[in-house]
């Protein structure tokens, strides 16, 4: 075989010539105008530690960029950038406005680049854009009052920036959209009327904003709508009565941390597809409606932190994965059957909610996933050495407030526990060693003696026992 410096050097020359002709006529294909449009984004880019755009350089083929995709005549109809959450993949600078000059662009993502600031108008010069995530950036700015004018959009999402003022009412003549979402920003305002012309969303994400004012009765228009997200708001009112029409195919209800009042309505019994519902943290009083019996195949549900009252209704659900019902007015007595056989439970929470038994007759049917359990100030006697017997994820124990009565000693206590609060109990035995790897630890009021392991915890997280002693408390007598 030939090797290569076998070759006649004109053969060789001949060959380079090659090369470089077909190398011109690739670099040839990307238009003018979005090559100096995505170098202008580049040079608006400080810092970009990960070298996502090491491959953008001036002459060569812009089709061929990473993250850039072209389609007929050449034209960069895709742009997609995105940091991985943990890794150094960050974007320092500023959106360059120049980016309105890819005419055809079809689809920007731009997603946990972390620090790219910049406001959403450039995004004004591109009438045919369909889809605009930009998530988890530093936007700021309004979103442009002539948003409107952007009618090929199938989906927008500024999801995760700091964008300010309110959401304008133009979003209506997007009769396209299929998603918008707007969540965890700094908007203000009202949940503009003219959404109701959206008759193709599927997805609606306003949460984590200063939105307020009641939640408009139009969800009659949505016959597609499945995630409904609205939660950590200022919206005041009832549930609007028009959310009974989503009950055929809504999967997600969020509209936890608001100051939204009135009973919680029966209709909700009939959300047949229903997997999360979070009520949490608002001012919802009178029962829990009956018709909850038919939520069969509810996995999470948080009714936490509001005012409601007994009876709880039993519930006829397969599975519950993670359950709150804390700090409401509830006397459950124990804890529920539907609750103790689900066979995937991970998150149980059932704080201030009367609570009286025995805790070592209590014997759930699976355990293994439990990563949280909060049963703080309930009546609860005995011990939780069976229950966290076989709980290997566990993250956060809290059980302040009760009547446990237990060796130490004996908790298993695993890798993984991060957060436990056994204060103002009845608690005896030495503290263990195991205690070390916890992070945030209170043992107060509790009947512990002996002598603390080596801890990093104040004198605060072991204060009024029988006789515990040494650092960070007093000495031990010898
Ligand atoms: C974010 O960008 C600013 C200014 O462009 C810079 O000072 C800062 O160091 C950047 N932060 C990170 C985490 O890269
Ligand atoms: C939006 O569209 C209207 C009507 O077509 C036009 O008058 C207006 O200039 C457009 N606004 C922007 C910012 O392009
Ligand atoms: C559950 O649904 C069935 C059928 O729609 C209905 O007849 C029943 O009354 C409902 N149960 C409750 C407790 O609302
Ligand atoms: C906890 O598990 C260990 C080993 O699986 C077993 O020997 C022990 O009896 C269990 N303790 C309780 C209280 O269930
Ligand atoms: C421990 O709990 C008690 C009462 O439950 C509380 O007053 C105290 O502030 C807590 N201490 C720490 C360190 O969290």
């Amino acid at each position: 075989m030939l090797s290569f410096s076998q070759f006649p050097v004109p053969l060789f020359f001949f060959l380079s010539i090659l090369t470089l002709q077909c190398l011109t006529s690739i670099a040839a294909k990307c238009h003018m105008d979005d090559e100096s449009a995505l170098l202008a984004f580049k040079s608006g880019i400080t810092s970009d530690p990960s070298g996502m755009l090491a491959s953008w350089k001036a002459g060569t083929d812009c089709c061929t960029w990473s993250g850039v995709a072209c389609g007929e005549d050449n034209r960069v109809t895709s742009l997609s950038l995105s940091g991985q959450p943990g890794k150094n993949e960050i974007l320092s600078g500023t959106i360059s406005s120049s980016l309105s000059k890819l005419k055809k662009l079809n689809s920007l993502y731009l997603y946990d680049l972390k620090n790219l600031t910049g406001t959403p108008n450039f995004l004004l010069g591109l009438p045919e854009i369909g889809y605009v995530y930009i998530e988890n950036n530093k936007l700021s700015g309004r979103i442009p009052t002539s948003i409107g004018n952007l009618t090929q959009l199938v989906a927008l999402s500024f999801f995760g920036n700091q964008l300010t003022g309110p959401i304008p009412s133009s979003i209506g003549q997007l009769t396209q959209l299929t998603q918008l979402k707007l969540g965890d920003n700094l908007l203000t305002g009202t949940i503009p009327k003219t959404f109701s012309k959206l008759k193709s969303l599927n997805y609606l994400n306003l949460e984590k904003n200063q939105l307020s004012g009641s939640i408009p009765n139009f969800f009659n228009s949505f016959p597609e709508l499945i995630i409904l997200r609205l939660s950590y708001n200022k919206f005041t009112g009832n549930i609007p009565t028009s959310i009974a029409t989503l009950a055929p195919q809504l999967r997600f209800l969020e509209l936890g941390h608001n100051y939204l009042t009135g009973q919680i309505p029966d209709f909700l019994g009939k959300f047949r597809a229903l997997d999360t519902l979070d009520l949490s943290s608002n001012k919802f009083s009178r029962t829990v409606p009956k018709s909850f019996a038919n939520l069969t195949k509810i996995f999470n549900l948080d009714l936490s932190r509001n005012l409601l009252v007994d009876p709880f209704p039993i519930l006829f659900v397969k599975g519950i994965e993670s359950l709150d019902l804390s700090y409401n007015n509830f006397h459950l007595g124990t804890i529920p059957s539907w609750v103790t056989t689900s066979p995937i439970i991970y998150s149980l929470k059932l704080a201030k909610c009367g609570i009286k038994i025995k805790l070592d007759d209590c014997n759930p049917k699976t355990t293994y996933f439990y990563d949280y359990i909060d049963l703080s100030e309930n009546e609860i006697s005995g011990s939780p050495i069976g229950w966290l017997n076989k709980t290997d994820f566990l993250v956060g124990f809290y059980a302040s407030g009760n009547k446990l009565k237990f060796d130490l000693e004996k908790l298993r206590i695993v890798q993984t526990l991060k957060d436990l609060d056994l204060s103002r109990n009845m608690i005896y035995g030495k503290v263990p060693k195991a205690i070390s790897g916890i992070q945030k630890l209170n043992l107060s009021s509790n009947h512990l003696c002996g002598q603390l392991p080596p801890t990093k915890f104040g004198a605060n997280s072991f204060s009024e026992n029988n006789c515990l002693c040494g650092s960070p408390l007093p000495p031990c007598k010898a």
